[in-house]
């Protein structure tokens, strides 16, 4: 959470104003963070918890997949700041449904969920065995 945190001071936010950070800690013991990073056209903006995914992405070796073993978000809002939508997709990509994601606030509010309570039923690439397959045959 104190990642995320300080991640947080780096968002670029001239249009919401609403500063998010996210921190992922990774299976090898790597923190890697995010901070929200919105545009002018505003539907391009990237929320922090992609932009931690990303980047851990982005950092990862060649062809590895980094395995995320907790995720902290945190912003300035009344009660722990909730992922959007496509943040909890893109989350559980890279986690599994037991992974523990702790949502804050500046208060010192923290809430503990997991990616599977936050998006019970995510799509994931084993939806798409069969066109997998199909591949493999042609
Ligand atoms: N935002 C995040 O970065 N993460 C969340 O979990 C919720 C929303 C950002 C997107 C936009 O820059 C700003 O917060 C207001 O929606």
């Amino acid at each position: 959470m104190e990642a995320a945190r300080e991640a947080r001071e780096r968002a670029y936010v001239p249009y919401s104003g609403f500063a998010v950070g996210a921190a992922l800690e990774l299976a090898d013991g790597r923190i890697v963070t995010g901070a929200n990073v919105e545009n002018a056209s505003y539907g391009l903006t990237n929320c922090a918890e992609r932009s931690a995914v990303f980047r851990a992405v982005a950092e990862s070796a060649p062809g590895a997949r980094p395995a995320i073993r907790a995720v902290a978000v945190i912003a300035d809002s009344p009660d722990p700041v909730s992922p959007c939508g496509a943040c909890r997709q893109v989350l559980a990509e890279f986690c599994s449904p037991e992974t523990p994601v702790y949502l804050g606030n500046l208060s010192g509010a923290v809430a503990e969920t997991s990616v599977g309570a936050l998006l019970p039923g995510a799509f994931s690439d084993e939806q798409m065995a069969n066109v997998r397959r199909q591949d493999k045959e042609a």
